[in-house]
């Protein structure tokens, strides 16, 4: 059987979720990739915390080194951020290895970069765990909508606020309660003001735009508004009029052909099927010309959730490495113009 040598930068909530799919589930994903996946080793901050589970001999604090010397055939970025998943991405890259990540933060920000050197190097990137978690929807936008016209992407795209803002209806918790429940669950982001302030959101509305409407997209394009100014009376309000308050990521080509991005909390009648999205799952609307309207929905935050859309990926680069191939282009061809902020 073949080998390829995989590097994990991360074991964290997710990180640590794929290493042991990588070592329990060996035989198995052996059988689906058609190689082996040797697991060479993890980068992490603190090798001396306490893994269960983690032979201690894979652990790094060397990231910068596993991925240049360690001749990884795959990297798995599971650190989150910018700094410094960005460095060890095109670093990845470079040294000709394909890479996994869930790191909308980063593509949202540095996206155009990151692809591009893939596509020089002629190596995947793949990203399915970095919009709404276990949810197939980057696939989806990338592969089988692109012969498509998409008008709209829009829905709930952020599991903390969803789950804060399900608990202070539902439960009568106060949002502080909420969001450190939301932390120990492992939904949130390491600094949770990405989650509750909307940028998280943002970002991934800004990779879902680009693949939607084949168009450079990134966070700081996004208008956003975050939960924090919404107060408990205005959930009682929302409730008054048989609504509830959701987090909407709304992302649409406007009637002058050009696109408007923008996340914001809404009220959401009853009636709606948003309104019946609660906890940490996620749904996505898509409307296309000739498709129709679809809907995506399922567990958008988590450690195991966004560990099987990153081993799906894992699985996929690796097919696609064993045959020689890439997977499809970022089809980025600024098909559209971007509305002016103020104006949407
Ligand atoms: P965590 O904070 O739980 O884990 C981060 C990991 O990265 C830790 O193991 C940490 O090491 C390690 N790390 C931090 N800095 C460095 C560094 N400089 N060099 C090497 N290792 C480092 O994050 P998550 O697992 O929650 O998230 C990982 C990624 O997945 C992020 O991009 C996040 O946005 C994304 N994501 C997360 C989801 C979730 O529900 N949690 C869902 C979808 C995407 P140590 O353990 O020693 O501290
Ligand atoms: N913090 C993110 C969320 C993780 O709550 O949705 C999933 O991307």
């Amino acid at each position: 059987t073949r080998v390829l040598r995989v590097a994990l930068l991360g074991c964290g909530t997710v990180g640590r979720q794929v290493a042991g799919t990588l070592l329990d589930k060996a035989e198995d994903l052996a059988a689906k990739a058609g190689c082996h996946l040797e697991l060479i080793g993890i980068a992490v901050r603190n090798v001396n915390k306490p893994r269960e589970g983690i032979p201690p001999e894979l652990l790094t604090d060397d990231a910068a080194g596993l991925v240049a010397n360690g001749g990884a055939d795959i990297v798995i970025e599971l650190i989150g951020g910018i700094d410094p998943p960005r460095e060890l991405i095109v670093s990845a890259i470079t040294h000709g290895a394909s890479v996994v990540t869930a790191n909308k933060a980063l593509l949202a920000a540095h996206g155009e970069e990151i692809y591009a050197a893939a596509e020089k190097n002629r190596v995947d990137i793949y990203f399915e765990a970095a919009v709404a978690g276990a949810i197939p929807i980057v696939r989806p936008l990338r592969e089988s909508l692109v012969g498509d016209e998409i008008r709209s992407v829009m829905g709930i795209v952020n599991g903390t606020t969803n789950y804060i803002l399900d608990k202070m209806t539902n439960d009568h918790q106060d949002f502080e309660e909420a969001l450190a429940t939301a932390q120990q669950l492992g939904y949130a982001e390491q600094d949770p003001t990405a989650d509750v302030e909307g940028y998280d959101a943002a970002a991934k509305a800004a990779i879902l735009a680009g693949l939607a409407f084949h168009s450079p997209v990134s966070g700081s394009d996004v208008f956003r508004e975050g939960i924090t100014s919404v107060s408990t009376a205005d959930i009682e309000a929302a409730r008054a009029s048989d609504c509830v308050v959701k987090l909407l990521a709304i992302a649409k080509i406007d009637e002058h052909d050009r696109i408007s991005v923008r996340v914001h909390p809404a009220m959401v009648p009853y009636s709606h099927p948003l309104a019946m999205v609660n906890g940490p799952y996620n749904a996505i609307f898509v409307e296309a010309a000739n498709a129709g309207r679809l809907m995506f929905m399922g567990p958008g935050a988590g450690g195991s959730p966004t560990a099987s859309a990153v081993t799906g990926d894992l699985v996929t680069v690796a097919r696609n490495r064993m045959r020689g191939v890439v997977g499809p282009a970022h089809s980025v061809y600024q098909a559209h113009q971007l509305a002016p902020m103020g104006e949407t």
